[in-house]
Order: structure tokens, then C-alpha cells, then sequence
């Protein structure tokens, strides 16, 4: 049994079905009783409820599992402590090797919730644990948290410069490779960047989409105090709000990239485009 924390979010959804796929028994630790119904539907076969920061959860949670798939819940305060509580659950219930989901890049001080994460990779080399870390770009799936205003609009707003380049991954091949570090062996003390094969600016992606779902669409540039303003009356908390900020600043400054040879070897094929993510998605939806 492949414990995966996190499990409810769109990557542990993701990470679960690539598993299960593979036939391996997964057990999705989920923050509420209501999330259980859709680990089970991405595969998993059994659940445990709780908080992350929670001894005897975690406890419950790891026991008896071969290895854990670790996922903090997106720019969480709560990284390290979490991360902590976990290696000592694991440690009680003598389970020996773990995958942490990591970031691209989280030597950036300048976007906390990166930073965060090289603090956990640290702690992780002082562990008597099999780890292995993944570090991911931004997944091409987080465009389509705007696919309806992109559908209906023909605009891709962005709360950065449209010059901003990124170098995004399709979630699924992250998760395909996740499956392969826990199930074929071989990953134990492996760092490995996870980036999509392509450098894209915010026009260029509004390009794609237009090709890919017959309509034009623009990318539009959003003023980012006014993007906090709505973030924060949808229901996301300030401190959140700030630190999705400042990366959003990182990225009009820098842009955010790796390369993808490491997930090309991984997956032993070419990683997905954003046009074939782009246009799996209009398949499903459109
Ligand atoms: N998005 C990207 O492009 C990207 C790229 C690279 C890496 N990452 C990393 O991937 C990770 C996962 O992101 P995600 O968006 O898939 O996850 P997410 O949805 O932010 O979090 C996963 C789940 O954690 C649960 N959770 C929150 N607080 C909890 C707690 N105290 N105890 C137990 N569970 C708790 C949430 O459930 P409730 O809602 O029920 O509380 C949520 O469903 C993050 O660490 C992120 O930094 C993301």
C-alpha cells in the first residue's frame, strides 16, 4: 500500500490515478470526510481522514504502507511542521521510503512557498528514509482554472507581463512519473526536475489555445492589486494572497523554467506539448 498525503488536490488526484493505473494499492490521506468520494473515484482503495499536522493521523495513516508519496497542501505555512510530523509518523510505523512533491526551483527565497520546500529537501538528507524528490514546473493545468472566461471571452487573463516565459508540465506526465520513482526502483536519493519541452510567453500560449479550440484568444494582462482583491473575496487567505503575489511578481521579473531532459529519460518518451494538454482538454470539455 502507497500512502499519498495531499491526496484530494489536483495533484493527488492525479498521482492516485497514475498509480492505480499501474495496479498499485493506494491509501489517500484527505483533510475532510467529503474529499473521500473523489480519491476513491481516482483510484484509490482505501482513505484516512485528518489533518496533516496531526500525530496520531499520520500515524494511522502510515502504518503498515511500503512508501508514502508525500503533497503539503499548496503554499501551506505549515511545510516544514508538516513534513516533520510526517517523518516521525513514518519513522513509528517503521516505514523506510518516501517521495517528496517538491517545486521546480525552490532554491527562490523570493516566493516562500519555494523556499519552504528546500527547507523540507534539507531535512529530508538527515532522515534514515529512502527519499527521492521531484521538482515540478507549474502544470499546464493550472490555465485552465480560467478555461471558462478563455472559452467564452477569447481572453487568457494573467496577473503578470504577457512577456512573462514559462516552462509549464502536463500534470499527467508528472504523475506517470511520479509512479515510476515509487513502483520500478532504482530512485532512492534522486533529485529530479520535472519540466514541460517548451519555453512559452503568455502570448504565445493564448496562440495555442486559439488553435487548439477554434476560437481567437487574446492574453490580457490583469492589474495584480486587483487580482488580490478578487483572490481574496473568493475565499483565498491573505497570506496566501501575498505569496501567490510575489511569485507572480518572480515571474514578470524572470520568467520560470527548467529543462525536460530529466523527464524525457524518466518517461521514456517526449514529455506532452501544451497544444496535446491543451487539446486533451478541449476533447473533454468543449
Ligand atoms: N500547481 C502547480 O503548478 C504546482 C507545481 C509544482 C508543485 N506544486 C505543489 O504541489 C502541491 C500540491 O498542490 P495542489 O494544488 O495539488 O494541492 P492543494 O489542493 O493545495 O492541497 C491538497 C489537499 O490538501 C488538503 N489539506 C489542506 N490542509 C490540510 C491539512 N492541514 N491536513 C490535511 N490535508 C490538508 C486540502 O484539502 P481541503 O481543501 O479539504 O482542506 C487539499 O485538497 C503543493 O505543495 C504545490 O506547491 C504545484
Amino acid at each position: 500500500m502507497i500512502l499519498v498525503t495531499g491526496a484530494s488536490g489536483k495533484t493527488g488526484r492525479a498521482v492516485i490515478a497514475a498509480l492505480a493505473a499501474r495496479g498499485a494499492g493506494v491509501r489517500a490521506l484527505v483533510h475532510r470526510a467529503e474529499a473521500g468520494a473523489g480519491v476513491l473515484a481516482a483510484g484509490a482503495k482505501e482513505v484516512v481522514v485528518g489533518d496533516m499536522l496531526a500525530a496520531d493521523t499520520l500515524l494511522a495513516a502510515c502504518r503498515d504502507a511500503a512508501a508514502v508519496y508525500h503533497i503539503c497542501p499548496n503554499m501551506h505555512t505549515g511545510e516544514v511542521a508538516m513534513a516533520e510530523a510526517l517523518l516521525a509518523a513514518m519513522a513509528q510505523a517503521s516505514v523506510k521510503r518516501l517521495v517528496y512533491h517538491s517545486v521546480l526551483h525552490p532554491q527562490v527565497e523570493a516566493m516562500p512557498h519555494h523556499w519552504r520546500k528546500l527547507r523540507v529537501e534539507e531535512l529530508l538528507f538527515t532522515q534514515d528514509v529512502q527519499w527521492t524528490i521531484l521538482q515540478p514546473a507549474a502544470y499546464m493545468q493550472n490555465v485552465f482554472a480560467y478555461w471558462q472566461t478563455i472559452v467564452e471571452e477569447g481572453v487568457y487573463r494573467v496577473p503578470y507581463a504577457v512577456t512573462a516565459r514559462l516552462g509549464m508540465v502536463d500534470l499527467e506526465d508528472v504523475a506517470a512519473a511520479a509512479s515510476l520513482v515509487l513502483l520500478d526502483g532504482g530512485h532512492a536519493y534522486a533529485i529530479y526536475e520535472l519540466a514541460g519541452p517548451e519555453i512559452l510567453d503568455q502570448v504565445q500560449i493564448a496562440a495555442v489555445l486559439t488553435q487548439q479550440i477554434g476560437r481567437s484568444v487574446r492574453a490580457e494582462a490583469i492589474d495584480g492589486t486587483q487580482w488580490a482583491e478578487n483572490a481574496r473575496r473568493a475565499g483565498q487567505s491573505a497570506e496566501a494572497v501575498a505569496t501567490l503575489r510575489r511569485m507572480f511578481e518572480y515571474y514578470e521579473r524572470y520568467g520560470f523554467y527548467g529543462n525536460s531532459t530529466v523527464l524525457r529519460a524518466l518517461l521514456g518518451r517526449e514529455p506532452a506539448t501544451f497544444a496535446q494538454v491543451v487539446a486533451r482538454q478541449a476533447a473533454s470539455t468543449i
